[in-house]
């Protein structure tokens, strides 16, 4: 298994591209099931999920041309649809389940494997399920597998979500484009991503409004046309740079992500714990300083502050001067990333779903052990400000959702080595 080697203190400096969004480009990818002509896709993110999402839609019988330098893909339809999702791919993605929207919506039936829980929490997919069976999806759960079927297509209702979920809103949004009728969802995720997932389909011939902060309206369509669309760039991971850059008083010129309004609550939380930040065109400029404030923080649905960015900010408020808290409100296990850091020297104590975090901490290099992607980027990055070597084992987590990770920390001045 991979691991990182890493050399610490590193000075920062320079500029990095941030690469397309993971987690736009999965319910996208899932959505082109609805497509009988072909889609062009740009700025997919060359990572392991999205490896994962193309062999299961491979598996599914879609044609799947990526361009020789991998900044483009094309979807076709060759053969019949397949409508079976196995539970060997579903297993190593838990976003595999994206694909019952769109199979059950345009094909009318899919066995799909059932997703477990994983490292940061149980994770069900019952407002998936609750909701397709409003649109009149009948299903039963037999040996691990979805077995869905909606024999006249899916059909409109209203549908309220018991509470907000990013992966049953996108299923829904792509199980509706195609049903008969007109189909109202609310008390729905706002995430950037849902709402690329929606240029995208808009891009097509879907009809989908917003009829409110948290409710949209789709009124089905016979079918979607060809189209080209560029993903937007990945909010985490320009988030993961910022950190670094304030976490070791370093300056970073980031590209890539232009919409720095969809970052504006990560960033506001930087500029209060310590960041000089200047926004060019294209162009966040980010400089940390060397003494480092106090905050808390929760997390939240957005436009609140993002789950996936906790783990890097707790490592940061590690060095801040003071005690600080993060609030998890998401998920169970967010916290998988503590234990580690305390093997740097972080004094963190957990209670219940906050994080207490003693400030000043001097992190001293040794080995840690990813529990999972986010937690895996936070420890490179307090690996990054400890002194000596650290060693982040189990690095494939990282693979999963950062794109050439390691050469765009080597670019700006970070001593990291992948070890085979
Ligand atoms: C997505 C993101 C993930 C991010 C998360 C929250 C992708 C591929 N992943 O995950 O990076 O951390 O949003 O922003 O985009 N829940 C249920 N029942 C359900 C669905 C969800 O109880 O049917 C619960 C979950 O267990 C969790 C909460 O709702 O506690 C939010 O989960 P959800 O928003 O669905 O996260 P994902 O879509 O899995």
């Amino acid at each position: 298994m991979d691991k990182f080697v890493i050399n610490g203190p590193c000075k920062i400096k320079g500029k990095i591209q941030v690469s397309g969004s993971k987690n736009a480009s999965l319910p996208i990818l899932a959505s082109t099931l609805l497509f009988d002509e072909p889609v062009e896709l740009r700025n997919i993110p060359n990572v392991r999920d999205i490896q994962v999402m193309i062999n299961l839609l491979r598996s599914l019988n879609k044609k799947i041309i990526i361009s020789k330098n991998k900044k483009k893909i094309t979807i076709y339809n060759s053969k019949k649809i397949n409508t079976f999702a196995p539970y060997s791919l579903v297993k190593t993605m838990r976003a595999s389940i994206l694909v019952l929207g769109g199979l059950i919506s345009k094909h009318r039936k899919a066995i799909c494997g059932y997703p477990g829980g994983c490292a940061i929490g149980e994770r069900p997919i019952n407002y998936h399920l609750d909701a397709l069976k409003k649109l009149g999806m009948k299903y039963v759960v037999k040996k691990g597998y979805i077995h869905a079927t909606a024999k006249n297509g899916l059909k409109g209702n209203n549908i309220r979500f018991k509470k907000i979920s990013v992966g049953a809103t996108e299923n829904l949004i792509i199980a509706a484009c195609l049903a008969n009728g007109t189909v109202i969802i609310r008390n729905i995720g706002i995430e950037p991503e849902i709402k690329d997932l929606c240029w995208f389909l808009c891009s097509a011939g879907a009809n989908i409004k917003w009829i409110g902060k948290r409710a949209v309206k789709i009124i089905g369509v016979k079918k979607l046309n060809s189209t080209s669309y560029s993903v937007m760039g990945d909010r985490i991971e320009a988030a993961t740079w910022c950190v670094l850059a304030v976490l070791t008083a370093g300056k970073l010129k980031i590209n890539g992500f232009n919409n720095v309004k969809l970052l504006k609550t990560e960033l506001d939380a930087l500029q209060k714990i310590g960041a000089s930040i200047k926004y060019k065109e294209n162009q966040i400029e980010i400089q940390g300083k060397k003494k480092l404030k106090k905050i808390n923080l929760t997390t939240k649905e957005y436009e609140g502050f993002a789950t996936d960015n906790a783990p890097m900010f707790g490592v940061l408020l590690c060095k801040a001067n003071g005690r600080s808290t993060i609030t998890e409100t998401i998920f169970e296990n967010r916290f998988m990333w503590v234990a580690e850091a305390r093997r740097l020297g972080a004094r963190i104590a957990i209670k219940s779903n906050k994080a207490i975090i003693e400030g000043n901490a001097k992190f001293q290099g040794t080995d840690l052990m990813s529990s999972d992607l986010r937690a895996s980027v936070g420890l490179v990055l307090a690996a990054i400000s400890s002194s000596g070597r650290s060693v982040v084992h189990r690095v494939y987590m990282l693979d999963r959702g950062m794109e050439r990770f390691e050469h765009k920390l080597r670019s700006v001045g970070v001593d990291v080595k992948r070890v085979s």
